[in-house]
Order: C-alpha cells, then structure tokens, then sequence
C-alpha cells in the first residue's frame, strides 16, 4: 500500500560529506532532497525513476503537465541524455557549469522517465555550477529532476529555511549550504539552427547569448507558442497584493527599494543589478512575513539581468 500524501519530519544538515553520503542514499531510495545550487534550492531526485519524479510533483503541489529541469555532473551525462547541435556545444561550452538551462531534443535512450519531460519530445538539462548538487549527482550517480524547492506557484527558496518553511513535512532532508549566489533562477534556452529562444529570462542574459553564438536571440511573444509551460502569469507569488514601480510606500505597504531612497529593505542600494536580483527572493519573503498588509517594490531597470528580476517581479504581482 502505497501513502498518497506522506508527511516526514524535516532535517536540515548543513552540506559536508556526512550529509552528503545521507542525501544520496535517500537518492537511491527514491526519495526527494533539497539541495542548494548557485540560483535557487532544488528539490532533487532519480530523474531515472518515476516513483521519485511523482514524489517532487506531489511535495510541491504541481501540476504534473509542467516538466522538470534535469541536472547533470558533467558533459558526458548531458550527451547520453539529449542530441547536442552544434550551436548547443557552444552554449554549453561557454555557460557550464552555471545558470543556464538548455532545452534539447531528448535521445529515445535516455533512461529519463517520462514524468519529468511531461511527454515533450525535449528536456530541459542544466550543469550546475554549485559544489553540493554536483557532488550529490555524482555520489547517487543518477542524473536529477529538481525544480525549486518550494510549494508551486510561491517564491523561490535562496536559503535553507525559507525551504523549511514552505516544505516543513513534505521532505526528509534539506542540505543547507547558506544563501545562493545569484538568487534567480537559470537562464532557459532552446538552441536552434539559426535562432536561440529565450524561454526564461535568467541570470544568462539575451545579450550573452547573442554573443555567444553569434545569432539573434527570440524573447518573450516570440515565442508564445513554446514558452516552457511553468512560465505561468501568477507565479514567484507572495500571499500579500504587489505593487510594482513604486516610489514611495502607502501607509499599509512594506517597500522593497532599489538604489537609495527611503524603503523598509533595500535590494541594493548601489543599485546594483546582480546584488538586487541575488537578494530578490529573501526580500520578498521578509516582505510577505511583515505585518504590513501589502509589499510595494521599486522600479528596476530592465537591462541586463535586470529583465530576469523585472519578469519575476510581473508574476509576483500577477
Ligand atoms: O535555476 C533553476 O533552474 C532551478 C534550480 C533548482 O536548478 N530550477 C528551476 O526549476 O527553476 P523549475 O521547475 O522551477 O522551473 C523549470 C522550468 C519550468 O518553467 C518548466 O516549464 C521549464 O523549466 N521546462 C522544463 N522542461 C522543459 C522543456 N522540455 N521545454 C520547455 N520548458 C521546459
Ligand atoms: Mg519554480
């Protein structure tokens, strides 16, 4: 018999080779575990197997027609999962390890099962930069489905705890290596022949891309048609109402600010881009723990990865 919503007591273990060694056994057991990587936490399991696939659906609440990032150690278990062009080669060369993910034809070999690409004829693979989820891929030896560690359609988890507080008792173990670096999610990409489709703005900007492969980089409508599906409008949600491009904050907001100017927390006041977008998610986390009844957040400008915190921040408020 089989129990359709288990709950587990939670244990956070901060990242070293004991926690490791456990994290990959409940791996192999084809159970769930929360890992840090360099843009969000993930919920992380036998990509392999469908049982541990159901598992990540189930602890997160998400709806099952939305397929999961696969992440790989190295290269070589990129290439027995997918069909690399030639234009994917140079992505791959260039961004990994780090924040981008690329969405490739998926070999008819693989082994994957069919719940992490929802039954697209691609998958979604990224080499992660972080230490913790790299080792734990090696050490459980299976390439692993992990979508952020949090409940589906909330914010994103940069630290240990605020996964603990939105996956308390769906999840055994949670590897705490301290906040993420960059604080927003990978880059998406789908690399083709003469085009690259920017399916999710991240921290590997458009520009970055175009210079990269030297070809045009489509965004946003461009691609309505093969948006990669979690792209939901409400998503990244706070419980409270957001207002976006605020200057100043109402009597019942809490401001997030951007730059110097009065604000109860502040993404940067250097303004600076890659600080407010590594701080993005922890503020709207403190915002929503506030009493105020409503968060008001700043413009910020949308160039560079700029555009990836402008585009959570539209969910959010959505
Ligand atoms: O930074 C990240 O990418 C984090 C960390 C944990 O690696 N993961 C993450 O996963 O953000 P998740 O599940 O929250 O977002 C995965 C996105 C979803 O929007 C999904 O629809 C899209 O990837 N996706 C997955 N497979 C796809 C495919 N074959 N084609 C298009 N989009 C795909
Ligand atoms: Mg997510």
């Amino acid at each position: 018999m089989t129990i359709a919503n288990p709950t587990y007591s939670t244990k956070s273990s901060r990242y070293g080779a004991e926690a490791l060694r456990e994290a990959a056994l409940l791996i192999r057991a084809g159970e769930p575990v929360a890992v840090p990587t360099e843009t969000v936490y993930g919920l992380a399991a036998d990509a392999t197997d469908s049982h541990a696939v159901a598992a990540i659906y189930s602890a997160k609440g998400r709806p099952s027609f939305n397929p999961l990032i696969v992440h790989v150690a190295d290269l070589a278990m990129a290439r027995s999962l997918a069909d690399f062009s030639s234009v994917a080669e140079m992505l791959a060369t260039r961004f990994w390890p780090g924040p981008l993910t690329l969405v490739l034809p998926v070999r008819a070999d693989s082994g994957l099962s069919p719940l992490v690409t929802a039954g697209l004829p691609t998958v979604a693979l990224r080499l992660p930069a972080h230490p913790a989820m790299r080792s734990l891929i090696r050490e459980s030896g299976r390439p692993l489905a992990a979508p952020s560690a949090n409940r589906s359609g909330s914010i994103s988890p940069t630290r240990a705890d605020h996964v603990l507080a939105s996956l308390n008792g769906k999840v055994r173990l949670i590897l705490d290596e301290g906040p993420t670096s960059e604080g927003l999610e990978s880059t998406i990409a789908a690399p083709e022949a003469d085009r690259v489709r920017l399916l999710r703005p991240g921290p590997v900007t458009a520009a970055m891309l175009e210079e990269a492969t030297g070809l045009p980089v489509m965004t946003g409508k461009d691609n309505a048609k093969i948006e990669a599906p979690g792209q939901l409008e409400s998503h990244y949600a706070p419980s409270k109402p957001v207002r976006l491009n605020a200057l100043r904050a109402e009597s019942d907001e809490y401001l997030i600010g951007f730059g110097l100017m009065p604000c109860h927390i502040n993404l940067s006041p250097e303004a600076d881009l890659r600080e407010a977008g590594a701080n993005l998610f922890a503020a709207l986390h403190i915002a929503d723990a506030s009493a105020a009844a409503r968060i008001a957040v700043a413009p910020i400008p949308a160039e560079g990865i700029g555009a990836a915190i402008n585009d959570r921040l539209k969910r959010a408020a959505a």
